[in-house]
């Protein structure tokens, strides 16, 4: 049966803020736009940001201290310059959402209020009560349908074209009915979200499989910076939903089992607003040292009952629902009990300031982009500041897709063929035959399981390299021996998750590579046996390459430095 060309002139994968606001900007420009996505686009990862969105808006604070703020959280591994552009561009894009429709919640005098984040000189998370993203969401994607964007909702992409260097569309299936088809485009651009699935307690949607990654990965690209994974400090005991850290910003304590407010011992002057990957290692700490609280002792309690049912009910409603629903506690009237979860994924395709991504250290693919979690440009560094993440979509969603406008005249068209299809049809029937012992479910929590025992917010020497020999491993079983009993066409979730799960396993393998050469501490980044920044031979960024057998490569690109000069960074 032959399998149909779409031609649009920008094909965009992933319908969240990036994916959404990008698709947006271009066809309101007049561009024929299509997004594909595994979800409904209002069921896309972005939807789940609670706490906030950054720009320094407010007299006591300044476009320079975002930037330093936002510097310093990334232990100085950001790129300064891109940096510069968010945070200049941070109070636009707030003004431009609230013109798109997003209702921000406001103080008495009728401003956007603001509330204190971790890391921040000031209080600049702006925010719609606890439901920022959602409200962002969709205003975006409503936007995104009124100029006529298509969405292309519950289709699979699978893979990119691409051939001589050029990107030149994309390869996707229907879930629904495993209809295929070829997108053929001038422009692609993937916003397909992060990574952190692979460990067994995260924060993140059900679909961040980190399918995005993996694609360009296998094309034998590169990814940058793969080993920064952010543990956020407050995810639900035993199933990492997010608690927003706009509960530590309304004044929110952490407490251990001898009834201590501990943040005094690892961050005196911040307390529990230190940046992310501090208060994340603080609370493991307690637990590891047995000052764990809970049933089984892994997790520290956040009070927030000084707080009072009206602030409570006014701010952060969204979190009392949440921590009632899964664990039974009412915030307004008993601590509720948290732990470190894998939240948030600092590397992905590396890009330019402008959303070109990059080949090589200095070359680019053409007609290829990349916006949101899904990139490192690195605005981020080795650790992101709560509620840059939100901005970072939004922002460079834009930005990113006016960057594919300037660029379109010069792109040209390469016509796709059939045979475009043929690496996805092979993988979808290798997977719907293969007849082995092992089942996706059981090799999926093997891998989870051991990224967080042996990848996750302590690292060391032997914990990495066992867990290279562990994921290089799996990937012999999943490649060999996974197999899935549902070989229907409708809704075949098995071949969805199976598919997923290669995604997964090759890039965690990026991860652990990655953070074995890194031998230092830096952010997100903490190795136990190299437990200081060692910024003579590791102020740089990494870039790693598969190559056909799953071997990895890795190679160093410079950081940007700017004004921000380099020093010890203590909170
Ligand atoms: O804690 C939060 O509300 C998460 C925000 C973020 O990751 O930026």
């Amino acid at each position: 049966m032959s399998i149909p060309i779409h031609t649009y002139d920008v094909v965009i994968v992933g319908a969240g803020l990036a994916g959404s606001t990008a698709a947006r900007e271009l066809e309101k420009a007049g561009k024929n736009v299509a997004v594909i996505t595994k979800l409904h686009p209002l069921r896309s990862h972005s939807g789940a940001a609670q706490g906030g969105i950054n720009a320094a808006l407010s007299d006591e604070d300044s476009i320079e201290l975002h930037e330093f703020d936002t510097v310093k959280g990334s232990d100085y591994l950001a790129d300064q310059d891109v940096v510069e552009l968010m945070c200049k561009e941070a109070p636009k894009t707030i003004r431009w959402a609230e013109r798109m429709g997003a209702a921000f919640s406001r103080n008495k005098d009728g401003k956007i209020a603001q509330r204190p984040f971790g890391g921040q000189s000031s209080p600049r998370a702006c925010y719609a009560k606890d439901r920022t993203g959602l409200t962002l969401l969709q205003t975006v994607y409503e936007q995104a349908l009124r100029a006529g964007v298509k969405f292309w909702d519950e289709w699979y992409a699978a893979d990119i074209i691409y051939k001589d260097g050029k990107v030149s569309g994309v390869v996707a299936f229907n879930i629904r009915n495993m209809e295929k088809a070829i997108f053929n485009a001038k422009a692609v651009m993937f916003a397909t979200g992060g990574y952190a699935r692979s460990f067994k307690i995260n924060s993140n949607a059900h679909a961040n499989t980190g399918d995005g990654l993996s694609i360009v990965a296998r094309h034998g690209l590169p990814l940058e910076d793969m080993e920064f994974v952010q543990f956020h400090p407050s995810g639900l005991s035993g199933n990492g939903v997010l608690i927003s850290e706009a509960a530590r910003g309304e004044g929110g304590k952490l407490i251990n089992s001898k009834g201590e407010r501990f943040m005094d011992k690892y961050a005196p002057n911040k307390m529990e607003l230190a940046s992310r990957d501090v208060v994340s290692r603080a609370i493991m700490n307690e637990i590891r040292e047995g000052r764990g609280v809970g049933p089984r002792k892994d997790a520290v309690y956040i009070d927030l009952t000084h707080l009072g049912k009206d602030l409570i009910m006014e701010r952060l409603p969204e979190l009392r629902d949440l921590a009632i629903t899964f664990l039974g506690l009412d915030m307004i009237h008993e601590p509720i009990l948290i732990s470190a979860t894998a939240h948030y994924s600092m590397g992905g395709i590396p890009v330019d300031i402008d959303g070109h991504a990059r080949k090589n250290n200095s070359e680019f693919v053409e007609g290829f982009y990349a916006a949101g979690e899904t990139s490192c440009s690195s605005v981020h560094g080795a650790n992101r500041l709560g509620a840059n993440s939100v901005l970072e979509a939004l922002f460079f969603g834009r930005h990113v897709g006016q960057s594919i406008l300037k660029d379109l005249d010069s792109l040209t068209l390469r016509e796709a063929d059939e045979s475009d299809a043929d690496t996805m049809i092979k993988e979808i029937e290798t997977t719907l035959t293969r007849n082995g012992k092992y089942t996706v479910p059981e090799l999926r929590e093997k891998l989870q399981q051991s990224m967080t025992d042996n990848a996750g917010a302590f690292r060391t020497e032997e914990l990495l390299a066992k867990q290279v020999k562990i994921v290089k491993d799996l990937r012999k079983q999943f490649h060999k021996g996974c197999r899935i009993d549902d070989k229907s066409k409708i809704f075949n979730t098995d071949l969805q998750e199976a598919i997923e799960l290669g995604h997964m396993l090759d890039y965690s393998l990026f991860i652990v590579e990655s953070a074995l050469a890194r031998k230092e501490s830096r952010g997100a980044h903490f190795r136990e046996d190299f437990d200081t920044r060692d910024d003579k031979n590791f102020l740089k960024h990494t870039m790693a390459y598969m190559d056909e057998d799953g071997e990895i490569t890795l190679d160093y690109m410079d950081v940007t430095l700017g004004k921000h000069e380099l020093k010890e960074r203590t909170y």
